[in-house]
């Protein structure tokens, strides 16, 4: 039975190592993190995702999902740590991967297999994966295997598409990618396809650059229409009638830990190259300053308003590089009495700007009414209750998610991002 040590049991890692484990293979799960230790070891899935914690019991309860802290010798390793962004630089912080490869140094034996998960700027296994991994005395590529297998997953979807999306085995040499595409083989149905390390990283932020520019084209073309008075939604809903054309929704900016983060690694990559690129991150980067603006518009500090939504996206516990809470913080410092609303996110998460309350305590007697992620429970609520709980009747909804209709029955003033005018210009070419 094939062996793997995992390091890094978060929302990859943990999904990937009980995939392995239902699978048959012998997993250690390495996390040093003592919130993800403690929860696993009563059994919970220490992340939000559906059907995860069915999974992770059924892994733990099959005895082939071990949890520990320290990494053991095994046939495979895969690194599936964080890459941030140095928000000073904005280069990719690879500490994590440097530090995942000095711990497994040790324990590397000839014939062992290292898989970097980790999305990593173009030429990182060549380039600093396999040099540490060298100083085990091993020659990557002929002692030891080397590869970079990319994770395409979506959060929500994790655990379908884990096993359903064709996904990329990039080796150091052609034998490398033959030893990782068939490690995966054991769950993975989609396509395994083979190409090298470098490709199989360039194609990973490629993909999540190319979600980030047309986002921002998205966001750009909604910035405009408020500016010359043109309804955005009504735009794209009449230009996605075009056979070739699909433009995104806008919104109050771009999340998450890749695809608001891997673009950079691009424009780390090749500067002068990169300006449709870094124009694209600086334009969803704007957009929750533009949602401030929009809230201004409406009500002036210190005035309460209830912002729904802190997560990066909707259906999910993430609020790491959330633009909705970009826009509370920025309310927050603008002077707004700011009420966090967000029925994922755990009461005890860390760095939020504002307290983070019940759905009716957040509303009562709040100026404004902002929608800054669209959860599903935040289209249904019962509006006859938000009526009689705000204090005017003012709402800005960043994801044209809302039933208008419904709101304004109830006599609110509706406004969205994307829609109406913005800066005091009242009619085309003002
Ligand atoms: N979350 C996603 O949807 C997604 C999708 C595709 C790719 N990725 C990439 O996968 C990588 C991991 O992302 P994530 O979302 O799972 O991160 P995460 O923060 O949820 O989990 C990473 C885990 O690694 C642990 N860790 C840090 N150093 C370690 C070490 N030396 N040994 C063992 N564990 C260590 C941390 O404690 C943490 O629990 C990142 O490069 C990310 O860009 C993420």
């Amino acid at each position: 039975m094939t062996t793997i040590c995992l390091l890094g049991l978060g929302y990859i890692g943990l999904p990937t190592g009980s995939m392995f484990a239902l699978a048959g293979k012998d997993v250690i799960g390495v996390d040093p993190s003592p919130r993800v230790q403690t929860q696993l070891s009563s059994g919970l899935a220490s992340i939000d995702e559906p059907e995860l914690q069915t999974l992770v019991t059924a892994a733990i309860n099959s005895g082939r999902l071990r949890v520990q802290t320290r990494p053991e010798p095994a046939d495979a390793f895969i690194i599936a740590v964080p890459t941030p962004l140095d928000p000073t630089t904005n280069k990719a912080d690879l500490s994590f991967v440097e530090q995942a490869a000095r711990d497994i140094l040790p324990l590397l034996r000839r014939g062992n297999l290292v898989v970097l998960e980790s999305t990593v700027p173009p030429g990182t296994t060549r380039d600093v994966l396999a040099p540490i991994l060298a100083e085990s005395g091993l020659q990557p590529g002929i002692d030891i295997c080397v590869a970079h297998c990319p994770e395409r997953v979506l959060p929500g979807r994790i655990l379908v598409e884990l096993e359903q999306n064709d996904r990329l085995a990039g080796g150091l040499t052609p034998a490398c990618a033959d030893r990782a595409a068939e490690l995966y083989t054991a769950f993975v149905k989609g396509t395994i396809m083979r190409t090298d390390a470098t490709t199989a990283e360039m194609v990973k932020v490629m993909e999540n650059t190319f979600r980030d520019v047309n986002v921002a084209l998205a966001n750009e073309f909604a910035l405009i229409a408020e500016r010359i008075g043109v309804d955005v939604w009504e735009a794209i809903r009449l230009a996605n009638h075009h056979p070739r054309v699909n433009v995104l929704r806008p919104g109050p900016g771009v999340g998450g830990h890749c695809i608001a983060v891997d673009p950079w690694f691009l424009v780390d990559a090749a500067p002068h190259q990169a300006r449709l690129i870094r124009t694209s991150r600086e334009v969803n980067d704007s957009m929750p300053e533009h949602v401030v603006s929009r809230l201004a518009e409406l009500v002036s500090p210190p005035a309460p308003v209830a912002l729904l939504g802190v997560t990066y996206k909707a259906e999910v516990d993430d609020i790491r590089e959330s633009p909705a809470l970009r826009v509370a913080e920025l309310a927050v410092e603008r002077g707004y009495a700011v009420r966090l609303c967000d029925p994922h996110v755990k009461p005890d998460v860390r760095g939020l700007p504002a307290p983070l309350l019940p759905l009716e305590q957040a509303l009562r007697d709040a100026e404004a009414v902002v929608l800054l992620v669209d959860h599903r429970d935040f289209q249904s609520l019962d509006l006859d209750l938000v009526s009689v709980l705000v204090g005017s009747k003012r709402v800005l909804d960043s994801h044209n998610s809302l039933d208008r209709a419904e709101w304004q029955k109830r006599v609110f003033d509706v406004s969205r991002l994307g829609a109406g005018m913005s800066s005091g210009v009242s009619r085309v070419n003002a």
